[in-house]
């Protein structure tokens, strides 16, 4: 799951190009703005791991859950400024919020499978213990 996660991470660091890039296909000055409902979100996750113990499977179930809702609310994001650029003509602009949105999703599909991954793990240990 760290893995997933960090991997990620880096992938977000070219998100932030691909915008900036976008800026300028605007003609427009790059401007950082803070997201209140992310924030909430970080904010949640952050509770979450206040809330478990350490190495546990509930704790990595709502990291997983977390995550998953930043993703979430970044396709929607990326989905939306997709259908813009193309209304406002900005094909350009709209293929490069398109590779940051299939990597959104990409990454929304690799947590399925690692919570998916969880699930089968705990559901064996119930059976060796049964
Ligand atoms: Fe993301």
């Amino acid at each position: 799951m760290k893995f997933a996660i960090e991997e990620h991470l880096a992938q977000t660091e070219g998100h932030v190009k691909r915008l900036e890039r976008v800026f300028e296909m605007c003609g427009k000055k790059v401007q950082a703005k803070k997201c209140d409902a992310m924030e909430g979100i970080i904010k949640e996750g952050d509770s979450i791991v206040e809330e478990t113990q350490e190495g546990s499977m509930t704790r990595d179930a709502g990291i997983i859950m977390a995550a998953q809702k930043v993703e979430h609310y970044e396709i929607a994001t990326y989905g939306s400024l997709v259908q813009i650029a193309k209304t406002l003509g900005m094909n350009d602009a709209a293929e490069v919020l398109h590779q940051t949105l299939d990597e959104e999703k990409q990454a929304d599909e690799k947590l399925t499978e690692v919570a998916e991954w969880h699930v089968n793990l705990e559901a064996e240990k119930e059976e060796i213990n049964n």
